[in-house]
């Protein structure tokens, strides 16, 4: 992952290159560095840790330089420390990259060969020696065409050289990149995101190409070297979505953002008034698909199991779930008659893109629900469903997961119907049904106070476990995910059913686990591996749905009650009291909870 920034103006640009940083550090938070060139020399400083410490420990109000290189770490190769942190130089070229270079070590062997020193541990001081070296025999485009072929692996690059004050090379393979236009300043970014209070028009560079960019002009090539004309796009400008406002957290915010993520998705893809769903020209004839294929990462492969669900309940559809890492890589049969839908948040994560350019490679049927519509994934799919749910900062995914899980629903609704697999009557009610869901989740928001008592009994145990069978499963495994991103703890989701052949093991004195036994057809089966559970000690937590009826169980450590719908839409709401439990237990520990260790928003290496 890592984020990059480059910046050519006509003035100083250290002050913008860190404020673009701090928007970035989503992208990798563990180290950061500044490179500008000035007087004809380049001065590069680097941390560990945040960019508020890259602040602290250099006087960079004073560093001078109109051109300058900054980038936030994600570490791969070498350890997160000052010296592994980017911009990594030479004596005259200065490089920040984001991706893997799988070729490093070979390179390096050769680049030694020919008298260069290494001071890094890093796969990216290649590039820096290599570009030095193929610039002793070769003019600027031609050295830098001849690099990249010589790299393998995946790259977002921001290049300065001593030599050649005046302008900034941007390049990308496999990893995002943008560019941006500024008054009399022209800038590079890893997303629109970071240029975002700079400008609004951005051109996406494409695999392959490069750029050269001056504080006035920007050219592009293509991989062999040769000018080609790029769009320029206009971004709208909804700058408000990236403050936090009152909240402490972003998460906290995007939380509780999820009424209105749900309510805009719902007003882009429902027509109230005929209760229809307003998804038309599919790029194919949808009679044609037999079986369909969703895949992603993290967050995004829990919304592919609960579509799954959806998908089998609603529609005769033969329905397969994939982690994109493990599909990459398979032996795959590929089926024209199988749609693959690709989900993702950032529409970048690198396993999800490589899964889907192996599609297209194979010329299957593609469609993308994400919510980064410039991305690269929504680029170079057939057919795009965006979730609308506007920029989501926190690292762990919330208002996103809900976005995804409802454009998914509503998709496995108007296949259902298309296909003529579900009757009139019962498309048209939960299409109405779906009109009720905002408010329900406003009101399933409203339980900050029974979570934070509870949240501290998961925080002091050695582990915990998030059970719940059918619509209820993906969505244990989901509030697991969200316990260990935030607060460190041990968690595992399991469906409830599967407890007896394992898991009961681990069960002892105290342990909490969450049942999630929403009043649906699977509820009484629920509730009896719930009593499995406590009979070995377990204190559960009981998430379910008001009702009349009372709960028919003994010794339930605490209960926590969301609102009442049809079944298929009670896991949105039985996602909420999950959410916030992570959020509480990491709130009481102290933990960054925008920026848990180890981990990064976008992943964009493999
Ligand atoms: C990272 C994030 C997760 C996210 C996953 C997939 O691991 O930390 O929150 O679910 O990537 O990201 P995507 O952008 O493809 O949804």
């Amino acid at each position: 992952m890592c984020g990059i920034i480059g910046i050519s103006s006509n003035k100083s640009v250290s002050a913008s290159i860190i404020s673009s940083l701090k928007k970035l550090e989503y992208r990798g938070y563990d180290s950061a560095g500044i490179a500008t060139l000035f007087e004809g020399e380049i001065k590069e400083l680097k941390s560990e840790g945040r960019v508020d410490t890259l602040e602290q420990n250099f006087d960079l109000k004073n560093l001078k330089g109109n051109i300058g290189i900054g980038h936030v770490r994600w570490a791969t190769h070498g350890i997160p420390n000052s010296v592994n942190a980017h911009p990594h130089s030479s004596h005259n070229v200065s490089v920040v990259h984001n991706g893997i270079i799988e070729n490093s070590t070979i390179l390096k062997k050769y680049l030694i060969g020919k008298g260069h020193k290494f001071k890094s541990q890093t796969d990216t001081e290649v590039i820096v020696h290599l570009i030095t070296e193929n610039l002793k025999t070769r003019e600027l485009e031609e050295a830098i065409t001849s690099t990249l072929k010589q790299l393998h692996g995946s790259f977002a690059l921001g290049i300065v050289f001593k030599d050649i004050p005046d302008l900034i090379v941007g390049a990308r393979r496999g990893s995002p990149l943008a560019v941006g236009y500024g008054p009399s300043e022209n800038y590079l970014g890893s997303d629109s995101y970071a240029l975002k209070s700079m400008t609004n028009k951005i051109t996406y560079l494409d695999d392959g190409e490069f750029c050269i960019i001056k504080k006035d002009q920007v050219v592009f090539f293509n991989e062999d070297g040769k000018n080609i004309n790029k769009k320029i796009l206009e971004l709208s400008s909804d700058e408000a979505s990236y403050e936090k406002g009152d909240f402490k957290h972003f998460m906290a915010k995007e939380i509780e953002e999820q009424p209105n993520t749900i309510k805009t998705g719902i007003k882009e893809y429902v027509d109230k008034t005929n209760s229809e769903i307003n998804i038309y020209n599919f790029p194919w004839n949808v009679n044609e698909i037999n079986s369909i294929k969703l895949i992603g990462c993290g967050t995004a492969y829990h919304s592919c199991l609960m579509a799954k669900y959806w998908f089998e309940e609603l529609t005769q559809l033969d329905v397969s779930i994939d982690i994109a890492s493990e599909f990459r890589y398979r032996k795959n049969r590929f089926k024209k008659d199988n749609l693959y839908i690709f989900v993702s948040q950032s529409g970048e994560t690198a396993d999800t893109y490589a899964a889907l350019d192996l599609c297209n490679k194979n010329n299957m049927k593609t469609c993308a629900v994400v919510n980064v519509i410039e991305s690269s994934i929504a680029r170079d799919v057939n057919f795009v469903l965006p979730i609308h749910c506007g920029p989501e900062i926190g690292v762990a995914s919330t208002k996103a997961f809900l976005g995804q899980i409802l454009i998914l629903y509503i998709l496995a609704l108007k296949l259902a119907s298309l296909r003529k697999e579900i009757n009139n009557k019962n498309y048209k009610e939960k299409v109405k049904d779906l009109q009720n869901l905002p408010s329900l989740i406003e009101k399933s928001l409203l339980i900050d106070n029974d979570i934070q008592a509870i949240s501290s009994t998961f925080n002091e145990a050695k582990g915990s476990m998030f059970l719940g069978r059918g619509f209820s499963y993906p969505i244990a495994l989901e509030g697991a995910l969200k316990l260990k991103e935030l607060s460190y703890v041990h968690a595992e989701g399991y469906p409830a059913g599967e407890m007896k052949h394992g898991p009961l093991a681990l069960i002892e004195d105290g342990m909490p686990v969450v049942v999630l036994a929403p009043r649906d057809s699977y509820y009484k089966k629920t509730i009896s591996n719930m009593q499995e559970v406590i009979a070995r000690g377990a204190k559960v937590l009981l998430i379910t749905n008001k009702s009349k009826d009372e709960i028919v169980s003994e010794n339930i450590w605490e209960t926590i009650e969301v609102e009442n719908t049809n079944d298929d839409l009670l896991p949105f709401l039985l996602t909420i009291p999950l959410q916030k439990l992570a959020y509480y237990s990491a709130l009481k520990k102290g933990y960054d909870i925008d920026k848990p260790r180890n981990l990064a928003k976008s992943v964009t290496v493999e």
